[in-house]
């Protein structure tokens, strides 16, 4: 890959959105599946604002768009879980960033709070909503962790607006 040595340097305002856009995405994430249970459903969304937050308590975070069609449904969810996906779930993530609906067409579970849950992944945070905090056309939502699981695999990364397989030795 050849590097350029040009920096652009800019203020964000609202004619250049796809360069503030394009600075965010350089910052390289994992990608998370986040699952609750609605009054229409079970409501999917693929997110890569996943944050670890604190050990004592056990929170953790991730900020759905206040202007998405699921943002409601979310909102209202007493309970959600966040999984983290492996490698070979690409598919999967592009699948439930398109439907809300992608996790409950497939081989899913339901953990003790109801809410369904994926079958695999790196690790799975069943969460309670702790705390959610207005932060401009997003919204910060806290979760405790009430039970996780954890497999080993290699990680599915999101850069740049695509995703990428991590070998990590
Ligand atoms: C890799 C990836 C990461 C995403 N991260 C987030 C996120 O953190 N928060 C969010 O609200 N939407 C995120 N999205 C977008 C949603 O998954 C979904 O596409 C969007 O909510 C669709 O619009 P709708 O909710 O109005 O149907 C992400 C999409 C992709 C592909």
């Amino acid at each position: 890959m050849t590097r350029s040595d040009k920096v652009r340097s800019f203020v964000p305002d609202p004619q250049n959105g796809r360069l503030l856009r394009d600075a965010f995405g350089r910052f390289a994430t994992g990608v998370t599946v986040v699952t609750a249970a609605s009054p229409d459903g079970c409501v999917s969304i693929t997110a890569n604002s996943f944050s670890s937050v604190s050990m004592d308590p056990p929170l953790v975070l991730w900020s759905p768009a206040v202007h998405s069609a699921r943002y409601p449904a979310f909102a209202q969810a007493e309970h959600f879980a966040i999984h983290v996906l492996a490698a070979d779930q690409a598919e999967l993530a592009w699948a439930v960033a398109r439907d809300r609906g992608a996790v409950m067409a497939r081989d899913h579970d339901v953990n003790e709070e109801g809410v369904p849950v994926l079958r695999r992944c790196l690790a799975r945070f069943d969460c309670r909503q702790h705390a959610m905090h207005e932060a401009g056309d997003h919204v910060i939502v806290v979760g405790r962790v009430l039970r996780a699981t954890i497999s080993d695999g290699d990680p599915l990364a999101f850069f740049g607006g695509r995703v990428a397989t991590l070998a990590i030795n």
